[in-house]
């Protein structure tokens, strides 16, 4: 008889015993809170994902108890993108100590997961698993998932002091304009050659260029307040979008976030980035707690601003992508 039961949520599931028993969730801005606090946290988020997805997240039992729990997600924004139906596995986290009951926890919850993967008619499902996590990783290579990325968060305590190195050009920092989204949105095409749906090139290029494409410019409208562009001698050369998440009433800090930089592609490598970074980083100092950014590991450059400017290594994660293969009748 297998041991493990898979069920679906009844309720109110001992979210916080599962979360502390599985360490690699403990990403930033958790990391500078108290194990308890962080605790908390993190499974107050995770309870308010499995509330939204209830058809997608399964929880694993056995004798022991409660052992793991696998959420997905359809991605809508990419599944219209590419004319693909996609979806992503957002958590899988199991009791961590024993190794065997962990891959049969993950196993169980795949069993369960690929019945609604079939139901769903899927083409692609990209997953995202702490790095540290080989058991649940090699789980999903042994279901045809492939590595494609690894991500970095880094991070810095504002708390802990607001000093900068100086900077190098001269420049005009300001808020973003309509006139500078024509200017700075082309600087896509040129600059994503790292990214994952660049990376898979089961992805036509076409597609995956203007997939960034479209992601810089919604971005630019979605959060133009925090959007900011550097000029100089009148050129717009470079933009930097961060956001200010206040989490007071859930951890008791906000957290600035890095999100989306590019520099102007002819420019590079003259230090316009570092400034830029520099400029970005002192503006949230003012307004963050901590600051998160999370970077594409082989995308040196930025990990090394982000590494002069006083940002730490945190969780690094890896990205797994996963096509079903057509058969044909
Ligand atoms: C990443 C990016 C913003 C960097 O901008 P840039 O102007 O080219 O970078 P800089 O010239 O300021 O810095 C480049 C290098 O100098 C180094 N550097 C900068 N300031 C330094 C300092 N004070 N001391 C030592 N090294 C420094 C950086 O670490 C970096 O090192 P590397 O290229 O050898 O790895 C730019 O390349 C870009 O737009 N890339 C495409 C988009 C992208 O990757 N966005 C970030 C993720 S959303």
């Amino acid at each position: 008889m297998n041991p493990i039961a898979v069920t679906p949520l009844r309720g109110d599931e001992e979210w916080e015993t599962l979360v502390a028993h599985y360490p690699h969730l403990r990403t930033t801005p958790e990391l500078v809170l108290s194990d308890r606090d962080r605790t908390r946290a993190i499974a107050a988020d995770l309870r308010d994902f499995v509330a939204a997805h209830p058809d997608s997240t399964w929880v694993a039992r056995d004798e022991r108890g409660l052992c793991g729990l696998l959420g997905a997600a359809l991605a809508p924004w990419e599944s219209r993108h590419f004319g693909i139906r996609a979806a992503n596995i957002e958590h899988l986290l199991t009791v961590i100590g024993d190794p065997q009951r962990q891959r049969t926890t993950v196993d169980a919850l795949l069993l369960a997961y690929r019945q609604w993967h079939r139901a769903q008619g899927l083409d692609f499902v990209a997953a995202k698993l702490p790095s540290a996590d080989l058991v649940a990783i090699g789980a999903l290579e042994d279901e045809g998932f492939r590595y494609v990325e690894s991500l970095t968060f880094l991070f810095r305590d504002c708390r802990r002091g607001r000093m900068l190195p100086p900077r190098r050009t001269v420049y005009v920092y300001r808020q973003i304009q309509p006139t500078d989204v024509q200017v700075v949105v082309p600087y896509a095409r040129a600059s994503f050659s790292f990214a994952r749906f660049m990376a898979d090139t089961r992805f036509p290029r076409d597609q995956a260029v203007d997939f960034y494409e479209r992601w810089m410019r919604n971005m630019c409208h979605d959060l133009p307040d925090t959007a900011y562009v550097m000029e100089i001698d009148g050129r717009t050369v470079g933009f930097y979008i961060s956001r200010v998440d206040d989490l007071t009433e859930r951890m008791g800090l906000r957290v600035g976030r890095m999100i989306l930089a590019a520099i102007d592609p002819t420019l590079r490598g003259q230090g316009i980035g570092f400034d830029l970074t520099r400029n970005t980083v002192a503006w949230l100092l003012e307004k963050a707690d901590i600051i998160e950014g999370a970077v594409i590991t082989r995308n040196a450059p930025m990990f090394n601003l982000l590494t002069e400017l006083g940002f730490q290594v945190r969780v690094p994660r890896v990205t797994l992508h996963h096509w079903t293969e057509k058969t044909h009748e």
